[in-house]
């Protein structure tokens, strides 16, 4: 399947619109494309108590998992600065838990023409995995 980056950027331009950010005022997009082909649109959502705060990619992959999907070839991510975003280290876990560590494209756009590419051992190398708990000695 060949990838629409460029279409996946606008998804999460859009995406952004909808953030939910009232104490931050910063709005972040991202679109996640599984395997099926389907896309999964996510945005930011704050809350007043700060950590229950979700952002943008947690959203995309939850709402992409709860539908069934296990499979996935693709995010595109966007913030609201006129830069690349990169995800946060919580959201790359959560990547790093579904996402094949060189197959899985990472696409950080700062607008539809520019956008930068990344693979999942490049933005988190020697992640956790369950081969890491699998090791692991447990106690009598
Ligand atoms: N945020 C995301 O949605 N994704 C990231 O990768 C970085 C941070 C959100 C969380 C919070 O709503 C706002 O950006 C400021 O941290």
């Amino acid at each position: 399947m060949e990838i629409d980056r460029r279409e996946l950027a606008k998804t999460a331009i859009a995406a952004k619109e909808r953030a939910y950010v009232p104490y931050s005022r910063f709005r972040v997009g991202a679109a996640l494309l599984a395997a099926s082909g389907k896309v999964y649109a996510g945005c930011n959502i704050e809350n007043v108590a700060f950590t229950p705060t979700n952002c943008a990619e947690r959203t995309a992959f939850f709402k992409a998992i709860s539908e069934g999907e296990k499979e996935f070839k693709a995010i595109a991510i966007t913030g609201d600065a006129d830069d690349y975003l990169y995800p946060c280290g919580v959201c790359r876990q959560v990547m790093a838990e579904f996402c094949s560590p060189d197959d899985f494209k990472i696409y950080l756009v700062k607008n539809e023409n520019e956008i930068r590419e990344f693979t999942m051992e490049e933005i988190l190398p020697g992640a956790f995995t369950v081969t890491d708990l699998e090791k692991g000695r447990r106690p009598e």
